[in-house]
């Protein structure tokens, strides 16, 4: 059961995800059972929505609204219908999460990075132990993007903005220079990146969608190379364990998953919501049945 109708309000408030198609996304089984778990008088709703900006004018316009989760193809469209956007988000050119506030303005944050960006701190956290909480260990790093489109400019921009020297590599090329010369880095081809190791120690990060289920046997950096990389991260969910992650694994880099991405950008989506501090570790409870 989603949710519990009798417990519906007129006060309740009513978050959503918009997206077209959008029956399949489980963000609503997710938010429900998160907004139960401390007893929230809110609920989480599917929104099948056409018209992005018609349904923004009339969702500022009513109190109940409260804040709306944002997927394919609404991500960049809806950037058009904000008051307020952070300013990476703004700079990656999507949003995911929109927040409105009682006042009925609208403000918009991108959580995809953010997910990304922590888990792949927490790795090399755990890789280098002493690094304080305050400092990023991303600061000064080697970090290799592979992947040009929508999660590789969120990954790229994040690297930079923790003070990463970013090196993006594309199949299509003029992208990866599109985007390397947005974040100050370097571009290369995917052909290029195989032999590229100008030093050791590289943070690797795939955006692209090779490896993907149903084929699962690609990956898009070769075995032999790596082993120049202290960590390597897969935006690719299905499968979890990617061959790319299974090859780093075995040369020795630190793995971070793909779900840990996703459970961490729904977890800063509920902070956004909510004002609460958020999910933690310990809602395990919450993700556990769930989607991952
Ligand atoms: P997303 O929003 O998930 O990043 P996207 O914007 O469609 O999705 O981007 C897909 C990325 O995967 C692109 O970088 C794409 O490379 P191109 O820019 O050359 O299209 C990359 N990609 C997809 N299929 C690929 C393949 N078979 N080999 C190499 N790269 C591939």
């Amino acid at each position: 059961e989603l949710y519990n109708f009798r417990l519906i309000r007129p006060d309740t408030k009513v978050y959503g995800i918009i997206g077209k198609p959008v029956g399949h996304s489980k963000s609503p089984l997710l938010f429900n059972a998160a907004f139960k778990s401390v007893g929230l008088n809110a609920v989480y709703l599917h929104f099948l929505v056409d018209d992005v900006e018609k349904f923004f004018k009339t969702y500022s316009a009513v109190d109940f609204a409260s804040g709306c989760s944002c997927t394919i193809p609404h991500k960049e469209v809806a950037l058009k219908c904000m008051d307020e956007i952070d300013p990476i988000a703004k700079k990656i050119g999507a949003i995911n999460n929109i927040v409105r506030r009682p006042d009925g303005t609208l403000t918009a944050f991108n959580t995809d990075y953010i997910g990304a960006i922590s888990a792949i701190e927490d790795g090399l956290r755990g890789l280098n132990g002493a690094t304080p909480a305050t400092a990023s260990p991303l600061a000064g790093k080697l970090f290799v993007v592979l992947g040009a489109g929508g999660a590789g400019k969120s990954l790229a921009y994040g690297a930079a903005q923790k003070g990463a020297r970013v090196v993006v590599a594309n199949r299509t090329f003029e992208r990866a220079k599109e985007l390397a010369e947005k974040v100050g880095g370097k571009a290369l081809t995917l052909e290029e990146v195989q032999n590229f190791h100008p030093e050791e120690g590289m943070v690797l990060a795939n955006t692209t969608s090779v490896g993907m289920k149903p084929k699962i046997d690609e990956t898009p950096l070769a075995k032999h190379a790596l082993k120049h990389y202290c960590l390597a991260f897969d935006a690719i969910y299905t499968p979890k364990d990617t061959r790319l992650l299974k090859e780093a694994r075995e040369t020795g880099a630190v793995i971070v998953y793909g779900t840990e991405m996703l459970i961490r950008q729904g977890f800063e989506q509920y902070k956004n919501f909510t004002g609460l501090p958020g999910m933690t570790r310990n809602s395990k409870q919450i993700t556990g049945n769930i989607i991952f």
